[in-house]
């Protein structure tokens, strides 16, 4: 028997067709959980559909807010309940402060964190009969330290974690689970655009020498996502190489 059991678990993932958030479906698929993903990327979602059959699948975009509430209903009927929420999606827009655009801003808010409530809003309100589930959200080590060019994006990444905490607190009467992770930087499209030279600076950096990938992440969100981790909630794990130690 495996020591994270999640056979059958309903689990539904945001962004689960690129990046980490494949590397997290990969994961809970090996394990036999039952999936329902959403992305923005057409080709990305065929692709799903056609590599895991069994795996559900919606093209939504989490700016759309006012259908937030109806896409975790849609989770929750395709899969027959809903067990693990796993708020991965995100995007970076980046810029100095001072030359930031207030769509710049703005998206960047409305898609990592305000839908990100909004999933988990719902999300809780849909597992509070059953008294038990866990919501992992994913934040970055820059919600932590902030970063050149990312005032939106620390920003967003900084309120998940303190977001996660009050649902924490809010819902730990119903046995909900609510943690975060922090990756520090992950080899995924978000980061391919790092010039070389300072991908090597950054690097040097890293106490273990390397970028992290997509399945560092998933290993950790198995662990939130199973009874292994019945104990924690309001908590944000680390997986950065050591790059920042809280
Ligand atoms: N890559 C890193 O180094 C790194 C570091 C720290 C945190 N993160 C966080 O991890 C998460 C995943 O990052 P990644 O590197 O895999 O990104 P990625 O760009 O490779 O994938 C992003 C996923 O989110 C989906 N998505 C983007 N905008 C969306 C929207 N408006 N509506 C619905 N889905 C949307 C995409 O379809 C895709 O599936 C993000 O929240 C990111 O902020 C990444």
């Amino acid at each position: 028997m495996n020591l994270i059991n999640l056979k059958n678990k309903k689990v539904f993932i945001t962004g689960g067709t690129a990046g980490i958030g494949l590397s997290i479906l990969e994961s809970f698929y090996k394990l036999e959980a039952e999936i329902f993903t959403i992305g923005t990327n057409h080709e990305n979602l065929k692709t799903i559909q056609s590599n895991f059959p069994k795996i559900k699948t919606s093209n939504f975009n989490l700016e759309n807010h006012q259908k937030i509430e109806e896409l975790v209903k849609e989770a929750k009927e395709k899969l027959g309940g809903l067990d693990i929420v796993i708020n991965n999606a995100g995007i970076t827009k980046d810029n100095l402060a001072i030359r930031m655009s207030d769509e710049e801003w703005n998206k960047v808010i409305n898609i990592n964190l305000t839908a990100v409530f909004l999933v988990c809003k719902y999300s809780i309100k849909a597992m509070m009969k059953q008294d038990a589930g866990s919501i992992i959200n994913i934040s970055s080590i820059v919600g932590h330290t902030g970063n050149f060019g990312q005032a939106n994006y620390s920003s967003a990444k900084a309120g998940i974690v303190a977001m996660s905490k009050s649902l924490a607190k809010e819902y730990a009467k119903k046995n909900i689970r609510v943690n975060c992770i922090s990756p520090g930087f992950i080899d995924t499209k978000m980061t391919k655009n790092i010039n070389e030279e300072f991908k090597k600076k950054l690097i040097e950096n890293i106490p273990l020498g390397k970028l992290g990938t997509g399945n560092d992440i998933a290993n950790c969100a198995l662990f939130l996502a199973s009874e292994l981790s019945s104990y924690i909630t309001g908590e944000t794990i680390h997986v950065n190489g050591g790059m920042y130690m809280a």
